[in-house]
């Protein structure tokens, strides 16, 4: 890791990510879901910002979560939960139960029916005024690969309304992609009805 890699991730940890998750919406003591988690550079700073709260952090890769729950004891946090992700895409967390759930950099690993099934979940477990907050990265104008490599931000857009939510917020914004900082769409929606 090169010095502007290590200050972009510091900057990041530091607390421009806690400004990131108040932007939209995260507050003190909510019950969070970060799906694909990876190593933790939203459920980090997300675990700061609900503080009193909890994060549910689920990943199918256990070497990820080892690694995220090393840096959480470093950091001294207590309020993050790690899951294995079963594989069936089923969240096994309690109906209408979380206040946010970020999809981040995830979507271009799932097809259709996995998208959908997950969209599914997500509404399962979000409270009636839950927020879900996405980061659709390599969609077919930022990067494309993989399952989103031909759907636009809008195309994405339409298949979460299709799911029962409703798009509350589109917004550019820099965060972090690995290791860098990036700019990208973030979207927020709420559940229908
Ligand atoms: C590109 S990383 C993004 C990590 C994190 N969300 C971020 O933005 O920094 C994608 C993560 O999703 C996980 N993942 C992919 N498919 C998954 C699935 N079906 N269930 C659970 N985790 C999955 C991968 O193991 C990986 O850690």
């Amino acid at each position: 890791m090169n010095e502007a890699v290590t200050s972009d991730l510091e900057n990041w940890l530091k607390g421009k990510a806690q400004v990131f998750f108040k932007n939209i919406g995260v507050r003190k003591g909510m019950h969070a879901l970060d799906f694909g988690c990876g190593v933790g550079h939203y459920t980090v700073p997300l675990a700061k910002t609900v503080e009193g709260g909890k994060v549910y952090a689920m990943d199918e890769d256990e070497k990820a979560l080892a690694q995220l729950m090393q840096t959480a004891e470093s950091e001294g946090l207590t309020n993050i939960v790690p899951l294995k992700a079963s594989g069936d895409l089923r969240l096994r967390l309690g109906d209408e139960s979380i206040d946010v759930v970020l999809l981040y950099d995830i979507l271009h690993f799932m097809n259709r029916e996995d998208r959908r099934k997950i969209y599914d979940e997500v509404y399962s477990v979000l409270k009636s005024d839950g927020i879900l907050s996405v980061y659709p990265k390599h969609n077919k104008s930022d990067h494309p690969l993989w399952n989103l490599k031909d759907m636009d931000v809008s195309a994405i857009i339409e298949e979460i309304e299709g799911a029962g939510f409703s798009l509350q917020t589109k917004a550019r914004r820099q965060l972090m992609h690995n290791d860098n900082y990036d700019e990208g769409f973030v979207l927020t929606f709420g559940k229908n009805g």
